[in-house]
């Protein structure tokens, strides 16, 4: 069967960068430096300008894609994006990407799994390239957290930035190389740890979900932190045995930005070396789905991927919703 790979990646990253300090004496939020780093490993994040949207930061992140791909808006056959911010209710944020880029023939819809968004597009790209059916994707992770963070709840609104991150996926020609395997699962008995309880057809928007403050992000973090070691370990096994590999050949690790502190275990379980791991939590915080090809595009740009590399990818979000791919360089 047809395998596919990444041949181009791009990010956006809004313009305006607040840092641990600022948010103590611009947002007035009742912290510091020192917890956020120390629990998180967050130095700063950027936050979109208001009027920005995620169809435009996606936008301009596969712009980037497109270019170094060398591939035209008129060529795509597929737009994914994985959100959980699109611009509005519906159409997709995909539609909206399709018609700014001018990507006529391409078919698009969005994915919801929260951070595991853009891990979910890719596993839906991947499979469509390898049936025939798409010969060039765009894959992208954007999103816009900050419009949906509680600013007064100091221990989920300091976590999250705004960004977008594309992957440029096509039919890989050589036999050992290219997106090896994608593992997804999903625990919809954990959706009540990390949602947005009211605003939807359950809860529709009224002014009571807006006192109880129900259409912002809801967090138990440690029942989070307990469910992401565990089960981020065990998808990335999962993706090394199915293809005959153990943690040791690993080279590289791109994985969701969640917390410093769960990818540091995550990493201690499986006995891969944390500096194989591409961090830029520090820089830009949790930013969602755009987490995954954001930091493969910053390994991707910055050199660090050399012909041939097996690099894991994992990424967990709200659901709870998971899954690792296994991919050679
Ligand atoms: N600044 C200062 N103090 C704070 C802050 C803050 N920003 N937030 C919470 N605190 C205080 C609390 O009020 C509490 O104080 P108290 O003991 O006096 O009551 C104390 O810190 C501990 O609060 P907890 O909520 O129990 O904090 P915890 O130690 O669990 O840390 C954190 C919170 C960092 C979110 C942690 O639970 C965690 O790492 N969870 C993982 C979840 C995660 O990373 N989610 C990311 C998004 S989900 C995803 O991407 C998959």
């Amino acid at each position: 069967m047809q395998r596919s790979r990444i041949i181009g990646t791009g990010t956006y990253l809004p313009a305006r960068r607040v840092t641990n300090d600022d948010l103590v004496k611009e947002f007035g939020i009742d912290t510091s430096d020192a917890w956020i780093r120390e629990r998180t490993g967050i130095r700063a994040r950027r936050i979109a300008a208001p009027g920005e949207a995620t169809s435009d930061m996606a936008t301009a992140a596969s712009r980037h894609a497109l270019e170094m791909a060398g591939v035209r808006p008129e060529d795509l056959d597929l737009i994914v994006v994985g959100t959980v911010t699109p611009d509005m209710p519906f159409p997709a944020a995909a539609v909206l990407v399709q018609a700014k880029l001018g990507a006529k023939k391409a078919v698009s819809f969005d994915v919801s799994a929260a951070c595991a968004g853009s891990l979910y597009a890719l596993a839906v790209a991947d499979s469509m390239i390898k049936t025939g059916q798409v010969k060039r994707a765009l894959v992208i992770g954007a999103e816009l957290l900050t419009r949906i963070s509680d600013w007064k709840d100091r221990a989920t609104c300091v976590l999250f930035g705004d960004a977008a991150g594309a992957m440029l996926i096509a039919p890989e020609t050589r036999a050992d190389r290219g997106i090896l395997s994608t593992h997804l699962y999903t625990d919809g008995t954990q959706a009540d740890i990390l949602n947005i309880p009211g605003g939807g057809s359950a809860r529709p928007f009224s002014p009571e979900v807006w006192e109880k403050r129900e259409h912002l992000i809801k967090m138990n973090g440690r029942e989070v932190y307990k469910t992401a070691v565990r089960v981020l370990e065990t998808a990335s096994r999962e993706a090394l045995q199915h293809n005959g590999y153990q943690p040791k050949d690993v080279d590289y690790v791109i994985a969701h930005q969640a917390n410093l502190r769960i990818l540091d275990a995550v990493m201690k379980r499986l006995g891969i070396p944390l500096e194989k791991c591409e961090i830029n939590i520090d820089q830009v915080g949790n930013t969602s789905s755009a987490s995954v090809p954001l930091t493969l595009d910053q390994a991707n740009r910055g050199g660090k991927l050399k012909d041939g590399d097996l690099v894991l990818m994992m990424a967990i979000g709200g659901g709870m919703s998971w899954g690792s791919a296994l991919m050679r360089w």
